[in-house]
């Protein structure tokens, strides 16, 4: 059987902490890197790079859209007007060749003994996908998983075919295996070993040896739990969760528990509204203080590097940020720019309470080299009905993914 799946670009990296909600110290952090930003040396927003991110942040959720229904036969719920057309001009553009600095990424292992790999964490995602022993092309460079060198290795027969929305693509053939994640064991993991690797794929494209998804299983193109909801099941964690923080300086994943010297304050914790992505909530968008936009739906997705968010919102949002313009050569993809030197304070509403999103962070860099006009980090997306809420804000909060409890949290970072 073939299974055509989505895959993630996204940009998460671990490291992981221990201690609980309760407070008891446990679990294990995985150090997180993530190596480019979307500024060159000089500074100056590469508007190009930017595009190309945009674009496949939203074909991979779309591409995610589409494992969903074959996997439940009902279309998801926020599947929209805008799919085909956004695949359709994703294929249309060429692979970015920095798209291997805009993920996170941080080590596993697989197998018995343990083969070594470095992932990028994805919680807009739900597989994990590894180059295999057969694949020859994109994939020297790599380190390869060897299933057939791993005692704890079984072929599943289960050939499957992933293809992201901008034409990255890989097949190859799902494994069960053991997989080593901050120090826990998930016995029966599914593991794909890839035979083909598309260029997006190639080492001086993606730097990461794989994708490791971390949202639901609904999601999954192998039809099969992710890698943390096989941890629970096989009850390897005593608190279900995996939080992150992300940031230049000490970006981490926590495994089985948070870390609560990373955060001050209290978690704010938001339901989770839909179980596929991580689908929450947005209660506002606020500019300089003043409350623009309530009640919107929302994926939090560390795989996508900016806040996505439906075409019409974004334009009001933008309306409400003094000087703020169009991007030159936006071409449709609803980028903006604010004046440099005014850069607004800009914060989202969860769960009722606010959280400011760094300037840093919104502000992007000048469009050209003594440009006034700042790209934004916050774009939208035609018809998208949705946002999508990447590291742009993820990296300003410390996020707490309750697998058990479907829910999200959120902190101010400590
Ligand atoms: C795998 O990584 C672990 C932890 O970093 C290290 O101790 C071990 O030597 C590595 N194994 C191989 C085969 O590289
Ligand atoms: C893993 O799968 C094997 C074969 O189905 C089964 O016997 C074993 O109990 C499973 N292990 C765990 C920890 O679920
Ligand atoms: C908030 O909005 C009001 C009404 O549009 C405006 O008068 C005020 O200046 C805004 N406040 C800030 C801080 O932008
Ligand atoms: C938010 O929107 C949903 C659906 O669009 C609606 O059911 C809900 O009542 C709204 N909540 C508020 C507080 O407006
Ligand atoms: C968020 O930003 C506002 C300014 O817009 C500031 O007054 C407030 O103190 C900030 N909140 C936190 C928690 O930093």
């Amino acid at each position: 059987m073939f299974v055509s799946v989505t895959f993630v670009f996204s940009a998460i990296h671990f490291l992981l902490a221990v201690a609980s909600p309760v407070e008891v110290p446990r679990g294990t952090k995985i150090a997180l890197n993530k190596r480019t930003s979307f500024a060159g040396p000089d500074g100056v927003a590469d508007l190009d790079a930017i595009q190309k991110h945009f674009i496949r942040s939203t074909a991979k959720i779309q591409a995610g859209f589409m494992a969903y229904e074959r996997n439940t036969g009902t279309a998801h719920p926020l599947a929209g007007v805008g799919s085909a057309d956004m695949i359709r001009r994703a294929a249309d553009i060429a692979l970015a060749e920095d798209m291997g600095g805009q993920m996170w990424q941080g080590a596993i292992a697989v197998g018995t003994p343990p083969q070594n790999f470095s992932v990028d964490f994805d919680t807009g995602s739900s597989d994990l996908l590894l180059p295999g022993p057969l694949c020859t092309t994109n994939c020297e460079g790599h380190h390869f998983y060897h299933p057939e060198k791993s005692k704890s290795g079984r072929d599943l027969y289960h050939p499957f075919s992933l293809t992201y929305g901008d034409g990255t693509s890989a097949t190859g053939s799902v494994y069960s295996d053991t997989v080593h994640i901050g120090g826990f064991k998930a016995i029966n993991a599914s593991v794909g070993a890839a035979e083909t690797y598309s260029e997006g794929f190639a080492p001086w494209n993606f730097f990461p040896d794989g994708l490791m998804g971390m949202a639901f299983r609904s999601l999954s193109v192998y039809d099969d739990d992710p890698v943390f909801q096989t941890l629970a099941r096989e009850d390897q964690v005593q608190d279900q969760v995996f939080a992150f923080k992300l940031g230049d300086h000490g970006a981490e994943l926590s495994i089985g528990g948070v870390n609560n010297d990373l955060y001050k304050g209290d978690l704010t914790y938001t339901p989770v509204t839909h179980q596929s992505y991580w689908q929450v909530n947005l209660d506002g968008a606020s500019v300089n203080g003043n409350k623009t936009l309530g009640n919107m739906t929302a994926i939090v997705d560390t795989g996508t590097t900016f806040v996505i968010g439906d075409a019409d919102d974004v334009t009001k949002f933008f309306e409400s940020v003094p000087g703020a313009k169009l991007a030159p050569n936006s071409a449709g993809h609803g980028l903006y720019t604010v004046p440099c030197n005014a850069t607004p304070d800009v914060s989202l509403t969860i769960g009722e309470t606010t959280f400011n999103m760094s300037k840093e962070l919104f502000n992007l860099g000048p469009i050209s080299h003594g440009s006034p006009e700042c790209m934004a980090s916050v774009v939208g997306q035609k018809s998208q009905g949705f946002w999508i809420i990447g590291d742009t804000f993820l990296r300003s909060v410390y996020t707490v993914f309750d697998v058990k409890n479907a829910r999200v949290g959120f902190a101010s970072l400590a």
